[in-house]
């Protein structure tokens, strides 16, 4: 049981109000407060004895772990992150001092954490209505409506439509970028916000068909991208995680599906796919963040996205999905320490894509196979879609490397999808040449 799910069942959605695009109230906070005194502390197990003691800790302690997600994936000589609540902070410092664990506090106080990016946010001028501001984060409402709005100033370049509707009942948007034509056109597909409280995701897919529009005309490599392939974005997959993630809990992972048995909502829709679903690296109890489902495609955003890729996987060449936080570019195998048969191109393209990001601003991304760069998982997309026949499954996993983990400041915002920009970019190349393996 995380600290999320503890404390959200106490929360009554309803009380709750956030100041997002206006000014908060002297007093008020956001979130409720709920983060007040929370900190996340980072833990680097030197043997496998610390290993251990961790791997039991967080099992039974009501902790919220950002990196990795799951106690079981606990590795000698790797960082966790781990998010802890008011009281129980100083139980786990005592705890940790008791077994002569070293920790370091990645952030003292979470809810200032919170409360300075709001603070810049509503410190800012107000632009004119029609002029989007793709330096903030945005919430699912100022999305949707950024999406019809797109929608309707581009209808030669831009199509929107949706391909189903989520747990709890809100369209799930794809914007297709590319003239239409009736001739074939290879296409790649971009997913963003599968986890809620990564939005560094949902505004790089903004700022993704924000640069392909505007650079459309004066830039003649991304011309001939839109011209030869189809770019089809999904801003939100996980809407009603990230519609959670602004109005209740942060720091809120999952899907919103409720459960039979538990309390406990939600799945881990990167652990849901049809694809060694819940076997390592992922948990079959409702109440954990990597939680698999009750089968595969139980949610209804990833039944979706597995529908309409599979409706079209013999156009799709390269499926990419944006995530956070790590600087990571992963590709198969997730659930297994194997080599893929198109081992060469694809590591090729990630080579590619990891030096134009880092070209830059020298940012460094680690690249290879999920597995064994991240960690095991089973049931995930990149898997999914590979198997299913796509031959470019990329996992990104954007800025930063924990300093500010899931609360990466708006400041960074350009930076993060400029760079990342490159690497999609270069990735979408790739896919004009030939490559043999
Ligand atoms: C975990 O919880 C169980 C029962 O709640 C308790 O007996 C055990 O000592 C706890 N383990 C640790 C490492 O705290
Ligand atoms: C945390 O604090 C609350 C109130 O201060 C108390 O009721 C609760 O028992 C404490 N929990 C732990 C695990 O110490
Ligand atoms: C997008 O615009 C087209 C017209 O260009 C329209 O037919 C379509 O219904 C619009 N999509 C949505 C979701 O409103
Ligand atoms: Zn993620």
């Amino acid at each position: 049981m995380s600290v999320s799910n503890a404390v959200h069942a106490a929360v009554l959605l309803g009380c709750v109000m956030i100041c997002s695009t206006v000014l908060c109230p002297v007093g008020a906070y956001l979130y409720n407060n709920r983060y007040a005194g929370d900190q996340v502390l980072r833990i680097t197990p030197r043997n496998e004895e610390e290993v251990q003691v961790l791997r039991r800790l967080f099992q039974n302690m009501s902790v919220d772990l950002w990196q990795p997600n799951s106690a079981s994936l606990i590795h000698e000589g790797r960082a966790v992150d781990v998010h802890t609540g008011q009281n129980g902070t100083a139980g786990l410092k005592a705890r940790l001092r008791q077994e002569h664990i070293q920790h370091s506090v990645l952030i003292s106080n979470l809810q200032e954490e919170i409360e300075k990016q709001t603070g810049y946010r509503s410190s800012r001028k107000r632009r004119s209505e029609f002029q989007y501001d793709y330096e903030v984060y945005h919430s699912m409402e100022e999305i949707q409506s950024w999406m019809f709005e797109m929608n309707r100033t581009h209808p030669h370049m831009l199509d929107m439509f949706s391909i189903g509707r989520s747990y709890e009942g809100r369209p799930l948007y794809v914007l297709q970028l590319g003239k239409r034509t009736r001739t074939y056109k290879k296409a790649v597909w971009i997913d963003c916000g599968v986890h809620a409280r990564e939005w560094i995701g949902p505004a790089f897919c903004q700022w993704f068909v924000k640069e392909a529009l505007n650079s459309y005309r004066h830039d003649s490599s991304m011309r001939r991208l839109i011209n030869q392939l189809t770019f089809y974005v999904m801003p939100v997959f996980n809407v009603d995680g990230y519609h959670y993630s602004w109005k209740v809990d942060r720091f809120w992972r999952k899907t919103r599906s409720k459960n039979a048995k538990y309390h406990c909502r939600g799945v881990d829709a990167n652990r849901n796919w049809k694809v060694k679903w819940c076997e390592e690296g992922a948990s079959s109890h409702p109440c954990d963040d990597t939680y698999c489902g009750p089968y595969p495609e139980s949610e209804p955003e990833v039944k979706a996205v597995a529908k309409f890729l599979r409706k079209h996987k013999r156009r799709v060449k390269a499926y990419i999905s944006i995530h956070a936080y790590a600087q990571m570019l992963l590709y198969p195998y997730s659930y297994k320490y194997a080599t893929i048969p198109n081992f060469n191109c694809v590591e090729t393209a990630a080579q590619n894509a990891v030096s134009a990001l880092y070209s830059a601003y020298g940012v460094r991304y680690r690249y290879g196979p999920a597995s064994t760069t991240l960690y095991v998982s089973s049931g995930s997309s990149i898997d999914w879609a590979y198997k299913t026949g796509i031959p470019y499954a990329f996992a990104f996993e954007l800025r930063d490397t924990g300093y500010f983990g899931f609360l990466l400041p708006e400041t960074l915002i350009n930076p993060t999808c400029t760079e990342t920009m490159r690497a999609v970019r270069a990735i979408a190349s790739g896919l004009l040449k030939k490559c043999r393996d």
